[in-house]
């Protein structure tokens, strides 16, 4: 085994060294060396990748689709995206040069924030989120500014932008994401228009993660990009909608001009998606047995969203109603105080079962648990059992 040269060390990209601990993925596993535990952590579905996926998946193995695809993915990929992207959200997006397929939203982030990213620029980031666009604007040498929607039940409205913009007003883009992780919160089309109103004003670039869009239970989702397409990309993906988060297939979708650079990124970083992969999220997304597929699993998060909710709120835990995603943020109740990474880590420990620390999603989610129900009704009802013996011992 080789061992680093340490002179090299000091070398690196000095921006790992202003990185903040992963939180989430470290929390998880220690909790995942307690025995007998039950995990309400993960961010990904727990069902299996529909069959007509798989099926589209080994047929593009069989018929030897194994040479590079175009840059920005399959043709047959970027139509379906269109496809997509008309029929449940009214956007009209050319497959030849305003889709680019990457390798899962992921590499959308990166590719969005690197083409918008000078070192030193500021970023804009609604929170509590998803830490990755805290963590990439810092490795791309820019600095997040957090804005805390806690006050406002999780949504970034027109006036809490305005202030942020006033005090940085050099800021290059607004990163949102809803439905959120971690809050379920979405927006409200009326809500969104307002943010967009607000946004159209200013040069920046909107970076809109809608990755959880095909997960909103009550109404339908809105894109920010319906009201400010030319300054908006979308991200989105396989992975939520159609339980793909292995086979890592997502997409940006964006104004040609926009787009130009952003694919450049995304070359120099992947070449090109997978070929069975992208034929899989061809079926996900241009078939109807892709669409049913969505709302079969979304009607069973929703009846583990229905229990869940309810259960914690009598536990005495407050939570603003998550319509979207599979996830809960509930605020502890009262007695526990503030301190989350305490109460999660006794929970772990002492209760078995394991949530997520809200601090670790940034500003605003300090006093909060993220709780996944990606699992199944048997655990969560299991782990809402054990919650109420560990809250009932610590009172
Ligand atoms: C908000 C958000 N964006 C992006 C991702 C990553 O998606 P993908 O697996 O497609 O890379 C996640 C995964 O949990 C997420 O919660």
């Amino acid at each position: 085994m080789p061992t680093t040269k340490p002179t090299i060390m000091k070398k690196l990209n000095k921006n790992f060294g202003r990185l903040k601990p992963v939180g989430i993925r470290e929390f998880d596993y220690h909790a995942s060396t307690i025995p007998g535990i039950v995990k309400l952590t993960l961010g990904e579905p727990d069902f299996n990748v529909p069959e007509p996926m798989k099926q589209a998946a080994i047929k593009s193995i069989k018929d030897n689709d194994s040479h590079y695809a175009p840059g920005n993915g399959t043709v047959a990929l970027r139509k379906a995206i269109a496809h997509f992207m008309q029929d449940r959200y009214g956007l009209t997006y050319n497959p030849d040069n305003e889709i680019a397929v990457t390798v899962g939203a992921t590499e959308g982030i990166y590719a969005s924030l690197t083409t918008v990213i000078n070192p030193g620029d500021e970023v804009l980031v609604a929170t509590p989120t998803f830490p990755l666009y805290m963590a990439v604007t810092t490795l791309l040498g820019g600095n997040p500014v957090e804005i805390d929607t806690s006050a406002d039940d999780f949504i970034l409205t027109p006036t809490k932008l305005k202030q942020t913009l006033a005090a940085h007003p050099d800021a290059k883009a607004l990163v949102l994401n809803y439905p959120s992780n971690p809050t379920g919160v979405t927006y409200t089309r009326d809500q969104i228009k307002a943010l967009a109103n607000a946004v159209k004003d200013t040069d920046l670039v909107v970076i809109a993660d809608e990755i959880y869009s095909e997960l909103v239970y009550n109404g339908t989702h809105t894109s920010i990009a319906e009201f400010i397409p030319g300054q908006t990309l979308v991200l989105n993906g396989a992975s939520k909608s159609h339980a793909m988060t292995g086979y890592r297939v997502g997409f940006i979708a964006g104004p040609k001009e926009l787009m130009g650079p952003v694919s450049a990124a995304h070359a120099m970083m992947v070449t090109a998606a997978s070929d069975p992969a992208m034929a899989a999220a061809t079926a996900g997304f241009a078939t109807k047995e892709g669409k049913q597929a969505t709302l079969k699993m979304k009607a069973a998060y929703q009846e583990r969203r229905d229990f869940l909710v309810a259960a914690l709120r009598k536990l005495g835990f407050t939570i603003t109603t998550p319509n979207g995603a599979f996830y809960v943020f509930a605020k502890l109740p009262a007695q526990f105080g503030t301190d989350d990474i305490k109460f999660a880590t006794d929970l772990a420990e002492k209760g078995k079962v394991a949530v997520i620390p809200g601090a670790y999603f940034g500003a605003g989610g300090q006093g909060h648990l993220r709780i996944s129900y990606a699992t199944s009704l048997a655990n969560i009802k299991t782990a809402v059992n054990r919650i109420k013996e560990f809250i009932d011992e610590e009172n």
